[in-house]
Order: C-alpha cells, then structure tokens, then sequence
C-alpha cells in the first residue's frame, strides 16, 4: 500500500503539550506536540473507553486521557502499566517546520478504529 502523507500544518499551529485534530476518513487522529517539539500521532480515542486523547495534557513521552487520567505513551499508543490497551500511533515526518502525517498506521496495535 502506498503510504498517503497529509500536511498538518507547521509545528507552531499545535500549542506545545497540546494537540490538534486531523479528520482523516477512518476517524480523528491527534497530533501532539511535547515540551522538547517532538510531534506524535495517535488515534483520538483513549482504549480505555474513546476519551478524546487530543484534548489530553501532554506529559513528557506520554498524554493523560481528560475522562479517567489513563496514561498513553506518544509513540507506540500503548497504555502505561497498569491499564492496557493502545491506540493506534500514525507515522510523521517534518520538512523544516511543516508537519506531515501518514494516515497508514504503525504496525503493532489492534485497534485501529
Ligand atoms: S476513556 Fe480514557 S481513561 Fe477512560
């Protein structure tokens, strides 16, 4: 499968330890920026039970769901022990500032809607 990159738009759009909302055609995704300016992408859909990560505060390498305060790590969308599950985390890439999202999930989560 090709992978299909969409602009998000520049690393200043998103508030640092916030995120903003991509409406890709399989759901939400939420991309996140960390103290440090890295830039994750998660499905915005906490796998405790569908919290909106996006409108999580940022912590670090991880995001706190706003409904129960589950612990999902940036990177991989795995819940941090002791809960378990994961959201399904999307590639990025940066050109310069500009922000590059790829709406083909990283292997290694289940839940992918
Ligand atoms: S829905 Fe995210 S912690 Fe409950």
């Amino acid at each position: 499968m090709s992978e299909e990159w969409v602009e998000v738009g520049s690393l200043s759009d998103i508030p640092k330890l916030g995120a903003r909302v991509v409406n890709a055609p399989d759901g939400d995704i939420a991309v996140f920026r960390t103290a440090s300016d890295d830039v994750f992408a998660l499905r915005d859909e906490c796998p405790h039970k569908k919290g909106p990560l996006s409108q999580g505060i940022v912590h670090g390498d991880r995001v706190s769901c706003p409904l129960h305060d589950w612990k999902i790590m940036l990177d991989s969308g795995n819940a941090v022990a002791p809960d378990e599950g994961c959201a399904a985390s999307y590639p990025i890439k940066m050109d310069g500032e500009t922000i590059f999202l790829s709406l083909t999930p990283n292997e290694g989560c289940p839940n992918k809607g």
